[in-house]
């Protein structure tokens, strides 16, 4: 990760909520069991009574269709569930399987009750997902052996296995493939008080000294992610260890976090540069979401798995059939006045973003 700070490249790799290689020491911060999973009550306790059930009968847990933003922990509750029900996981994501002899490979090397992990399932392509029917449905594949017309195809039995499928994109996944996962949780954005307790256990582990007010202005800046709040966490330390004396206090995570460019609700620089241009270019929407990209040279992906899920909890941006559109919290929030409160000349609505 480049390190520029108070420069974009720094703000916009903290707040990305997708997985960077600087996550990777927080392996060790995800918890193990739901006991140790903090948050996300509905999926984790249906979770509880799912894995029970299926232990008690000594069958494989149905498959599961795990979906919600980035940074929520999917692949986290994977593993637990992995964990809860004492199998072995095999983890691959769906860009990675290329070809349906890939995909058979991984199926018919996994034991009985395994758990297959799929990350980025709405990847998969067309091929490699119709392998996937027979399997999850019936518990066999199709195979088809040689070439042209002497080609023929056996079908084989498959041990009895869990597929766990992650997605942030839940409505780019076939139906046919959707109508396969039992069991389909929907993850959400974390509340500041779960996202203190997450803080605490993490400070705990990577003993770093932090008050609970430390913990809080962190919690309420780090865009409802868990992931962006250990990232933060991490970034607060240095400030804390540098410029105080190494305890993260209110005051030493409000100076960072300014410096960092993340404002006092957690918005980063293109957060609101994704507003303002709502605002300044659109009249406040409706804009469309391909145009809205072009003007501030972000993919449409990004801006609607990563910027757009927290904008829309905090209450700053609508989707509606005709486009995005800015809230009047926006317009306060960014400091510009309302339509109706200025003279209606544009270059009075002119800010410098
Ligand atoms: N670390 C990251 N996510 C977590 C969660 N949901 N619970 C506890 N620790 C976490």
């Amino acid at each position: 990760m480049s390190i520029e700070i108070s420069g974009e490249s720094l703000t916009k790799d903290l707040t990305r909520a997708s997985f960077v290689p600087e996550d990777e020491g927080e392996f060790s911060l995800r918890p193990q069991t739901l006991k140790e999973y903090i948050g996300q009550k509905k999926a984790k306790e249906n979770l509880q009574v799912y894995i029970q059930a299926a232990r008690q009968r000594g069958e494989a847990l149905d498959h599961v269709l795990l979906h919600g933003p980035p940074g929520l922990g999917k692949t986290t509750l994977a593993q637990i569930i992995a964990n809860e029900m004492g199998v072995n996981i095999r983890k691959t994501s769906g860009p990675a399987i290329e070809k349906p002899r890939d995909l058979a490979a991984l199926l018919t090397n996994l034991n009985d009750n395994d758990i297959l992990f799929v990350d980025e399932i709405h990847r998969l392509n067309r091929s490699v997902e119709e392998i996937l029917y027979p399997a999850m449905e019936d518990g066999e594949i199709d195979i088809i052996i040689g070439q042209g017309p002497s080609a023929d195809s056996i079908r084989l039995p498959l041990k009895k296995f869990t597929l766990i499928g992650a997605t942030t994109r839940s409505g780019q996944i076939s139906a046919p493939l959707r109508d396969r996962f039992g069991i389909i949780l929907k993850l959400e954005l974390y509340s500041p008080e779960e996202l203190e307790l997450i803080i605490h256990r993490s400070a705990d582990l990577l003993h770093i000294g932090i008050e609970p007010q430390g913990a809080a202005e962190i919690a309420k800046r780090c865009r409802g992610t868990p992931r962006i709040a250990n990232r933060l966490l991490k970034r607060v330390r240095d400030f804390a260890e540098v410029t105080a004396d190494g305890v993260i206090t209110k005051s030493v995570a409000d100076d960072a976090l300014t410096r960092l460019d993340i404002d006092h609700l957690g918005l980063d620089n293109i957060d609101r540069r994704l507003l303002s241009s709502i605002i300044m270019q659109y009249g406040g929407g409706p804009v469309g979401l391909e145009t809205l990209a072009a003007t501030i040279n972000e993919e449409t992906v990004t801006i609607e798995d990563v910027y757009e899920p927290y904008l829309l909890q905090q209450g700053f941006l609508t989707r509606t059939p005709r486009g995005r559109c800015a809230t009047r919290q926006a317009y306060e929030h960014l400091h510009i006045p309302l339509p109706m409160e200025n003279s209606g000349n544009p270059a009075q609505m002119k800010m410098d973003f």
